[in-house]
């Protein structure tokens, strides 16, 4: 690559770093790039400025982000869990996804999406081991915003098991416990079993843990399932279902729960013809996604494998 002679100007003031700076990256061939880091260059600028930190601030600050990458691995990634107890991640979610279309609103990733998830069959269970807790039976449909089926849907579905932990946390569940790919019918239906998830505490040992503390909040995320709902020719839907009370809801530690994405998930007590198999109480939920028109894309997961 071939740089032009360097022409910037030697810095003696605070003032003029600034513009200096920003004139350093004035070359940046994808125009894109270019707007995004000088906007970042400008506002790291006047963050700097208005709080003037001091530099045993700066050299904490700067351990505090090296701390998030040493914390991030192929099961756990701190650099997420930072965006999202931040709230960075729900306010891209929402610019990104308003749900102004009649759409199923989406709810952010999170840092446990494991991709290649095992096949399901309609009905199949996705605790794959000894799971605690009651069964679940969740079944629903994917449709255009106008009630039109989608056949043949993809959903990608994974939860914490009621002990509070995703499979890649906890050596003592299956490998892909608590998830599973199934897909929708000719009716654009599905259905599986599991059990009915528990709110858990965002993973609190390492540099995210310590700032939560320093700011006495509450680490607890409210009970839901995770759902990737996607189809040719449609516009993907990252989301989460939410089964907890209202003050979880609004305790989330990544801001993510949304009333229109609560599932109505009903006790039974008594035995049901539908459910000949149900040890009891069980709890059953019903919640139709709605796509649409759009270009089907899929997330990059931030994890890829299981603690050891
Ligand atoms: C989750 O829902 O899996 C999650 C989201 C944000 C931070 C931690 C966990
Ligand atoms: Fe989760």
């Amino acid at each position: 690559m071939k740089h032009q002679a360097l022409t910037q100007s030697l810095i003696s003031t605070e003032e003029e770093v600034t513009p200096v700076v920003l004139a350093a990256m004035e070359r940046t061939t994808d125009p894109r790039l270019k707007v995004l880091m000088a906007s970042a260059v400008r506002h790291l600028h006047g963050f700097i400025r208005e709080t003037r930190p001091t530099e045993e601030e700066f050299e904490a600050a700067m351990r505090w982000i090296a701390a998030l990458g040493h914390h991030t691995d192929t099961s756990n990634n701190e650099v997420v869990l930072a965006a999202d107890v931040l709230g960075a991640s729900t306010l891209i979610d929402l610019i990104n996804n308003n749900g102004m279309q009649g759409e199923t609103l989406s709810a952010l990733l999170g840092p446990f999406y494991r991709g290649q998830a095992p096949a399901c069959a309609n009905g199949d269970c996705i605790a794959r081991s000894d799971t605690p807790g009651s069964t679940l039976y969740f079944r629903g449909k994917v449709t255009e915003t106008d009630g039109t089926p989608i056949a043949g849907a993809k959903l990608d579905v994974w939860q914490a098991s009621p002990v509070g932990l995703y499979e890649n946390q906890d050596t003592g569940q299956e490998d892909f416990n608590l998830r599973g790919v199934l897909h929708t019918d000719a009716d654009g239906r599905f259905n599986f079993t599991s059990v009915k998830p528990a709110g858990y505490p965002v993973p609190t040992d390492g540099p995210v843990g310590d700032l939560l503390r320093a700011q006495l909040r509450n680490p607890m995320r409210p009970a839901h399932i995770h759902f990737i709902v996607s189809a040719p020719g449609h516009k993907t839907l990252i989301t989460q279902i939410f089964s907890d009370s209202q003050e979880a809801l609004l305790g989330d530690v990544v801001f993510g729960a949304k009333r229109q994405i609560v599932g109505d998930f009903v006790q039974h007590d008594q035995p049901d013809a539908a459910y000949p198999d149900a040890t009891l109480p069980f709890f059953t939920c019903e919640y139709d996604f709605k796509l649409v028109p759009g270009v089907s894309t899929y997330p990059i997961p931030p994890i890829t494998g299981k603690t050891s």
